[in-house]
């Protein structure tokens, strides 16, 4: 199966316009509703909580496993990647050990950036996110990777995820708070032309917030991003992709009540039939 690791909701978006690219695979999708958010927590949290997530993954069948949590991803993917992958494959997935190959973890930040350079022409880009993911400094170091030119301003928006967690996304209140984020990143640097929406959840505002952007800034989830990129991915390599069912189920694991999930899952998946299994991890 793929994996699909977020936080708490906010990762289905990715999922789902993954599925909507590739609809014959097999998905487990697990959402740490119990301990979400990640946002505000440190390092050695999130990278806990997270390898803790992967390995619940790994060890029902996962050869892959996305992190779509981009506070996961800047603070928890290179040291898992380093230090946790060769036990982790080894205990679950040995006849690939056998091979000197391991499972896979993916994170969502340098697919994200990689286009980066093609859509900016002021090249000044903003960047949206949990205060996790901003303190991390990833997407700065990451574009500047690949992108040296490109002046990076990072705004976090601490609000945005309660608002959609609570279903207030379309609601007179978030207005004020995506205003003010949105204000004031561009007060930052006024010459920003590319936002991009390194959140999970900040999808769910993006009609509040295309209403503050002034309109040569462009705005730029992931979602789609994610699905193009891992779809790449499995193209280069057959030997992963072989390995994956193709029965088009999607199956959900949530650390907090099934029930609860059920009910905000079809703000992020509408007309989904979600089948709910509580875990601990
Ligand atoms: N999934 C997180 C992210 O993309 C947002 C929610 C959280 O703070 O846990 O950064």
């Amino acid at each position: 199966m793929i994996g699909v690791f977020d936080s708490g909701y906010g990762g289905l978006s990715v999922l789902r316009q993954i599925r909507n690219l590739m609809p014959e695979y097999d998905y487990l999708y697990l959402g740490d509703n119990a301990r979400a958010p990640y946002g505000p927590r440190s390092f050695d949290v999130v990278y806990r909580y997270t390898l803790e997530a992967v390995e619940a993954l790994f060890s029902r069948g996962c050869e892959i496993v996305i992190l779509a949590c981009n506070t996961a991803s800047a603070k928890a993917l290179r040291t898992i990647q380093r230090n946790d992958l060769e036990r982790l494959t080894a205990q679950y997935a040995p006849e690939l050990a056998d091979q000197g190959r391991t499972l896979r973890v993916l994170g969502v930040i340098i697919p994200t950036v990689e286009g980066i350079g093609d859509l900016t022409t002021s090249r000044h880009v903003g960047v949206l996110a949990t205060q996790g993911t901003i303190n991390s400094g990833s997407y700065e170091l990451e574009i500047h990777k690949l992108w040296p030119d490109i002046v990076v301003t990072g705004q976090a928006c601490p609000m945005w995820v309660p608002l959609v967690e609570n279903c207030e996304f379309d609601s007179p209140g978030a207005d004020y708070f995506v205003k003010k984020r949105v204000e004031g990143i561009l007060r930052t640097d006024p010459a920003i032309d590319t936002l991009i929406l390194a959140c999970t959840h900040y999808p769910l505002l993006m009609n509040k917030i295309v209403k503050y952007a002034p309109a040569g800034v462009r705005i730029v989830p992931q979602g789609d991003i994610i699905a193009q990129a891992l779809c790449d991915y499995l193209q280069r390599h057959p030997e992963i992709d072989e390995r994956l069912g193709k029965n088009g189920h999607a199956h959900f694991l949530t650390t907090e009540e099934p029930t609860k999930f059920y009910e905000s899952a079809t703000i992020f998946i509408p007309h989904t039939n979600v089948e709910v299994e509580q875990i601990q991890l």
